[in-house]
């Protein structure tokens, strides 16, 4: 019903969406991974093809339907999710990375399943990952708009979300307190502050697909704003 009074008020906008979150393999059968169930960056897909963008998905490891209307590129790693999006971005006039991507990896996985036999402990070395947004945006061309999320927990939430904002050369972050019960991680409902450098909005507690249609009037608001 949102639908009917925003129309198709995204139509020729062409939108790459991350979504879900990275697994990092350890052996053959066990990997590093986060609590990000996708909810957030399929609805955010969701409502921008109902409202009539050109929306592709690159979504790690996501249990859910596919996002009526968009393109899903399935992958499993922070490497492959930066391989996909590198793919789309330059064709894309909006970017929402709404993926939670591993900060780090095992630095040297095992080929096969790690025993405990003889083992009284294990200790697995980590490095670090590309950061995706922080590339894309490095390479982003006028007329792009680049939405980051930051899940931040608790205190200094809104500063280090600002850090973000500048950092890495945002148009805008969503911040995300997981710190909250009831929201975020897993959850269809979700509570966020808009971050831009102009000012900060507070969207309370509602469905996630509300929740995308405030990120999305948002991001149409920026484009006006800057053309
Ligand atoms: N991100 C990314 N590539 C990474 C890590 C993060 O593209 N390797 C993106 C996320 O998708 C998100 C934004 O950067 O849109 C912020 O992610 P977040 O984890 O909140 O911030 P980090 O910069 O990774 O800092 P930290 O985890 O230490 O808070
Ligand atoms: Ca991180």
């Amino acid at each position: 019903e949102a639908a009917l009074g925003r129309g198709r008020d995204l139509a020729g906008v062409r939108l790459l969406v991350s979504a879900g979150g990275t697994r990092e393999p350890i052996d053959a059968v066990r990997y590093v991974g986060n609590r990000s169930s996708g909810r957030m960056g399929y609805a955010v897909a969701a409502r921008a093809a109902a409202r009539g963008a050109e929306v592709i998905v690159v979504a790690a490891n996501v249990a859910l339907p596919d996002p009526p209307g968009a393109r899903v590129v399935r992958v499993g790693t922070a490497e492959e999710l930066r391989q996909a999006c590198g793919s789309a971005f330059a064709e894309a006039d909006v970017l929402v990375m709404a993926a939670a991507v591993a900060d780090f990896r095992p630095a040297d996985p095992a080929g096969g399943k790690i025993k405990k036999d003889g083992r009284e402990g294990l200790t697995i070395e980590l490095e670090s990952t590309v950061d995706v947004l922080r590339e894309l945006s490095a390479a982003r061309r006028p007329g792009q708009t680049l939405i980051g999320f930051a899940a931040e927990h608790g205190e200094g939430a809104l500063e280090h979300a600002r850090g973000k904002l500048r950092r890495k050369g945002l148009d805008g972050v969503v911040l995300n307190d997981v710190s909250q019960p009831g929201i975020a991680f897993d959850a269809t409902d979700n509570a966020v502050t808009i971050v831009t450098a102009e000012d900060e909005r507070v969207v309370a507690r509602a469905a996630k697909e509300q929740i995308a249609d405030a990120i999305l009037d948002r991001v149409l608001e920026l484009r006006a704003a800057a053309s």
